[in-house]
């Protein structure tokens, strides 16, 4: 399947303001991906595809992921709409003829991050905040850092952001957004410590 069919595809699943915040992290991803070398066209696609599992409701996601042998956590159990990340990860490969195990890692990974993100992972989390359909009082200050911060500062800020804001609506904090947080910053002393 080509990208462009890839388009038509998710267009006829998902509502339009949905498809288009897809389209949106898409470009963004790739906007990304080219200041920061990483493969353009895994960033396109995973940024296109991220949401594609937001075609079942709340309502189907737990079974959904249980149907595809998915763990459903204590956090998940709390708040399904995190699923629709582990279940995009394998509708990719059901839906869409995407076979790659990088793409399918950093949609996983979308909404709560994890441990040892790889550039992907990052990029398609970073895009997913701040893609040009994204509105909130911080997100013109992320989007600066999408142009003028390394990748690790940029991302480390996303993480507070999302980490400040999960706490201030008194909601639970996913263990995989501290892994996230505090593997950039274990890494990144690590390589200040070699310096
Ligand atoms: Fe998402
Ligand atoms: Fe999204």
């Amino acid at each position: 399947m080509n990208y462009e069919e890839m388009k038509i595809k998710l267009q006829s699943r998902l509502k339009p303001s949905r498809y288009e915040h897809s389209v949106g992290v898409a470009e963004t991803a790739v906007f990304l991906a080219e200041r920061f070398h990483v493969d353009v066209d895994k960033a396109r696609i995973a940024g296109l595809l991220h949401d594609c599992a937001r075609q079942y409701s709340n309502e189907q996601l737990p079974q959904e992921a249980s149907g595809r042998g998915i763990a459903i956590g204590p956090v998940e159990k709390e708040m399904p709409l995190l699923l629709h990340g582990y279940v995009g990860a394998q509708l990719i490969a059901e839906e869409y003829d995407v076979d790659s195990p990088e793409i399918a890692q950093a949609i996983y990974r979308h909404t709560v991050g994890g441990p040892h993100m790889t550039d992907l992972d990052k990029i398609v989390y970073f895009a997913d905040m701040i893609e040009p359909h994204r509105n909130y009082p911080e997100v013109e200050e992320l989007r600066r850092l999408s142009r003028e911060a390394s990748l690790d500062e940029m991302v480390l800020e996303g993480l507070n952001q999302s980490i400040i804001f999960v706490v201030s609506k008194g909601h639970l904090l996913h263990p995989d957004t501290i892994a996230a947080r505090n593997d950039i910053l274990l890494e990144n002393s690590k390589k200040a410590d070699l310096d």
